[in-house]
């Protein structure tokens, strides 16, 4: 049996943080060998909101130096740039005549970001769970790993095959592929270091809201001296009344690869003061070796150019092919 296939990506906007790298890469990275998996770096997803250009091609060099460096392995993945591939943007606009506008006006991420955009919200912000959507279709893919803010994003896209489906296609011969989330519950959403109500974001003003992949011990040690907590000793999960806690604790566990049971049972009688080196020590820890690896592949442009050359070749195969399906159901004539 063929395996399953993954599409998953991140934007390159500024550093990942560990929200992403808990709720989304690390995730890739253990189910790889399972899946057949492709890994995009989202560049025209980074540009619904104002974007320095002078940036955007450093920080999706950035990014797919990371996935490396999280463990992401070609034997099994496919790495590539999201705007090396025409296809994204054109089927974007083919599902855009057929997509409402107000299945996109409902969607919670899109309300958010205009709120904190005033009067600049583009109409590519409004429209890019649908270039979201023609990432996902592009390579019929089975699941999409994510963290969980991007779930109703996945129901939007499934909700766009279903229709051209249904307009489009035969009853035997659907043209588009239903995608299902992947959601894993640890790490599906990690808070804000100096708000355990809110999600850790790249779009946070306050850098030690989050902590990055590539920041060095000092900045980690910094942060976590300094993250939120309570007045309350002894420190538990699933508490409602201390988020801060239930976050800490959690991403202790996460990085220092114990269970849940096992820091439950370590922290409950312990302080803050004593908490924080422990939490600092399994951070630095944890990130040291992806950072080593990361120093390593930046050091060699070429080979990063030849992974996401190789990359895109082998998507655009999928791409295209996906594309012509959708158009030809459209009824458009083949270019002599
Ligand atoms: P983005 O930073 O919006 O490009 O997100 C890239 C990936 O990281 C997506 O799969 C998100 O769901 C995931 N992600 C972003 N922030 C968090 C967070 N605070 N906790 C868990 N997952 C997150
Ligand atoms: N919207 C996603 C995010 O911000 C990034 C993304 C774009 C994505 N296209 C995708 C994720 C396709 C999964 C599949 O996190």
């Amino acid at each position: 049996m063929s395996k399953k296939r993954v599409l998953s990506g991140v934007q390159p906007t500024g550093n990942l943080h560990l929200g992403n790298y808990l709720g989304a890469i690390r995730n890739w990275v253990e189910a790889q060998k399972e899946y057949d998996n492709y890994f995009c770096v989202v560049d025209l997803h980074a540009i619904t909101v104002p974007h320095d250009p002078k940036k955007l091609a450093a920080d999706t060099y950035t990014i797919a130096a990371l996935y490396l460096a999280c463990g992401i392995d070609l034997e099994y993945s496919t790495i590539f740039v999201q705007s090396h591939i025409p296809a994204h943007s054109e089927l974007t606009w083919l599902l855009n005549c057929i997509t409402p506008l107000n299945w996109l006006e409902r969607m919670i991420q899109f309300k958010e970001k205009a709120v904190k955009q005033g009067e600049n919200v583009s109409v590519g912000l409004l429209d890019y769970p649908v270039l979201m959507a023609a990432d996902i279709l592009l390579y019929d893919a089975d699941l999409v790993p994510v963290g969980e803010d991007q779930k109703q994003h996945i129901e939007l896209t499934r909700d766009i095959v279903i229709r051209v489906n249904d307009r489009f296609g035969k009853k035997k011969k659907p043209i588009l592929k239903h995608p299902d989330p992947l959601i894993r519950k640890d790490g599906a959403r990690v808070m804000s270091l100096t708000d355990g109500t809110k999600k850790m974001s790249k779009s946070d003003p306050s850098e030690m809201s989050r902590i990055e992949l590539l920041d060095p011990p000092d900045a980690i040690a910094r942060k976590i001296k300094r993250c939120k907590t309570d007045p309350h000793k002894g420190l538990e999960f699933d508490n409602p009344e201390r988020p801060e806690c239930h976050n800490l604790l959690g991403l202790y566990m996460l990085l220092s690869g114990k269970t849940k049971e096992a820091v439950a049972a370590e922290c409950q009688d312990m302080g803050w003061g004593n908490f924080k080196p422990l939490l600092t020590e399994a951070a630095i820890a944890a990130l040291k070796p992806i950072q080593e690896k990361y120093d390593e592949i930046m050091s060699d442009r070429d080979y990063l150019e030849t992974i996401l050359r190789e990359g895109r070749e082998k998507a655009e195969l999928s791409a295209n092919e996906v594309l012509a399906r959708v158009k030809s159901a459209l009824g458009y004539s083949t270019p002599l």
